[in-house]
């Protein structure tokens, strides 16, 4: 398996590399594992002055698999769009034609009380956040900043789906739950949005394939009030790239920290980046307090998703869930009573279980 390794900015490198530590313990005669290092974001401007230089495009094409840790950072706000970290990674979604995200929030029963929520009502949280990466108001044309008819600048960006989009997403929806509880909730915003009323009719047509899985419909707007009313009636959410982009924040509080979930982002022959769904946290980098948790659970993803190993997808979960039955915590998941580490002696204590 060849991995590439992007790590980033801010708080990537630091956890990304506690990831490589793991990937590079499996490394054994039947599992051959080889992690290439690129530079993405800002590192990938600082380094080819392209948030996504050719030579890592190159690399993550090459690869079987690419993990990532963040990209981001102040000192790159103010430069043109196109040079912007945020760029390099919507582009390689783009570029890989990676179209289906998924991000799970579930909660550990040791960090009910890392909850902002009561933890009744998060006990048990097990949902997947189903969401299409590569279409919607993020990729649609037209867009732009222009001076309208009336002198005054104008923002305007474009929501889009056509329904082979909402086709090929709404699938891995439905075959997701077929392996999970066999309930899918998609969420649009129909009573506003023709964008949203053809997705509603294309997740319908698609519904038939299914008949085992029991389909809904949710207004995001009551999604999102739902996942902090009641989030323990969802099972695999459905939806679109800017909505899941919002609902994947806040279910993952729902968990007790941004710092723990993991994703996948696919393509059709299910190849993958598999990424925390944290951003890069610029003002804790380099102090190694950042939660490695979360790019740890991608890379057991990547074993899952691109590898079909779920065996070694269960053992680094296993060693996660050791490592929090030990009590052992970074910052933003200590609560009195356990024990605080930092990112690199969390990386060596899932080491250590593993
Ligand atoms: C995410 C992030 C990205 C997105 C940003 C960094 C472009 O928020 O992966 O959720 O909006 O998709
Ligand atoms: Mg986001």
């Amino acid at each position: 398996m060849k991995i590439a390794v992007l790590p980033g900015d801010g708080i990537g490198p630091e956890v990304a590399a506690q990831a490589v530590k793991i990937l590079s313990a499996l490394h054994s005669d039947a599992l051959q594992i080889e992690l290439e290092h690129a530079a993405i974001g800002g590192a990938g401007y600082d380094a080819a002055g392209d948030p996504l230089p050719a030579a890592t495009l190159q690399l993550a094409r090459d690869a079987d698999a690419i993990l990532l840790g963040a990209v981001g950072g102040y000192q790159y706000d103010k430069l043109p769009r196109p040079m912007r970290p945020e760029q390099g990674l919507l582009r390689i979604r783009k570029e890989l034609n990676l179209f289906a995200n998924l991000r799970p929030a579930s909660l550990y029963p040791e960090l009910a009380d890392a909850s902002s929520l009561k933890p009744e009502v998060v006990s048990g949280l097990d949902l997947m956040i189903v969401r299409e990466l590569t279409g919607d108001l993020y990729f649609g044309q037209p867009r732009g900043i222009h001076v309208n008819a009336a002198g005054e600048r104008e923002g305007y960006n474009t929501m889009r789906y056509s329904e082979s989009e909402v086709r090929r997403v709404a699938h891995i929806g439905f075959q997701i739950a077929m392996k999970r509880g066999k309930k899918l909730c998609s969420v649009e915003k129909a009573n506003v949005l023709e964008t949203s009323e053809l997705w509603r009719e294309v997740v319908i047509e698609t519904a038939q394939e299914y008949p085992e899985v029991v389909l809904s419909h949710m207004y995001v707007d009551n999604a999102a009030m739902q996942l902090v009313r009641n989030p323990k009636q969802f099972d695999v959410i459905l939806t679109g790239n800017i909505f899941g982009d919002i609902l994947s924040d806040e279910a993952s509080m729902l968990t007790g920290s941004i710092g723990m979930l993991g994703s996948a982002s696919l393509d059709e022959n299910r190849k993958g980046m598999y990424e925390p769904i944290h951003g890069s946290a610029p003002d804790i980098a380099g102090q190694d307090i950042a939660n490695p948790l979360a790019t740890i659970l991608s890379a057991a993803m990547m074993m899952r998703y691109s590898f079909g190993l779920d065996e070694v997808a269960d053992r680094i979960e296993n060693a996660v869930k050791k490592v929090i039955g030990q009590g052992l915590r970074t910052a933003d998941i200590y609560t009195p009573g356990t024990h605080k580490i930092g990112c690199a002696a969390m990386g060596d204590a899932v080491l250590a279980a593993l």
